[in-house]
């Protein structure tokens, strides 16, 4: 069902110093940091040959990232993005096999413009897994 991966997002405590490492230390290209409201977020897209990184900072009161800053100070692995061809035909396969879908189930659209749906990461190996169709 899952096709590619789209992105690993990492929650930072500091944009400006985790950009500066990913361009800098790791000789990666790295955008102009993104706000995006609707998702409580200013981002910064790693670009790599293969796929992206995203690099999250709470923007706003009602961040969903805040609160794993708390968990996390330093940081740390968010979310990882799949790719699905169909997502309402992805979402309702998994959940015929038991797994959660967060929020009300109906797709959002995401930081790249296409629909997207987050799963419980304890139904997925204590990874919050975010499908985004392509
Ligand atoms: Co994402």
């Amino acid at each position: 069902m899952i096709g590619r991966l789209n992105h690993v997002a990492i929650a930072v405590p500091d944009l400006a110093a985790a950009t500066a490492t990913y361009r800098d230390v790791l000789g990666a290209r790295v955008s102009d940091p993104h706000d995006l409201p609707d998702h409580g977020v200013r981002v910064v897209f790693v670009e790599l040959p293969n796929t992206k990184i995203e690099l999250l900072h709470p923007l706003g009161e009602n961040s969903p990232i805040a609160g794993f800053l708390d968990k996390n100070a330093a940081g740390g692995i968010h979310h990882v993005c799949y790719e699905v061809d169909d997502i309402r035909a992805a979402r309702d396969a998994l959940a015929a096999k038991g797994a959660r879908v967060l929020g009300d189930g109906e797709p959002r659209t995401g930081a790249h413009g296409k629909p997207v749906l987050f799963l419980h990461p304890k139904d997925f190996c204590g990874t919050l897994v975010e499908l985004e169709q392509v």
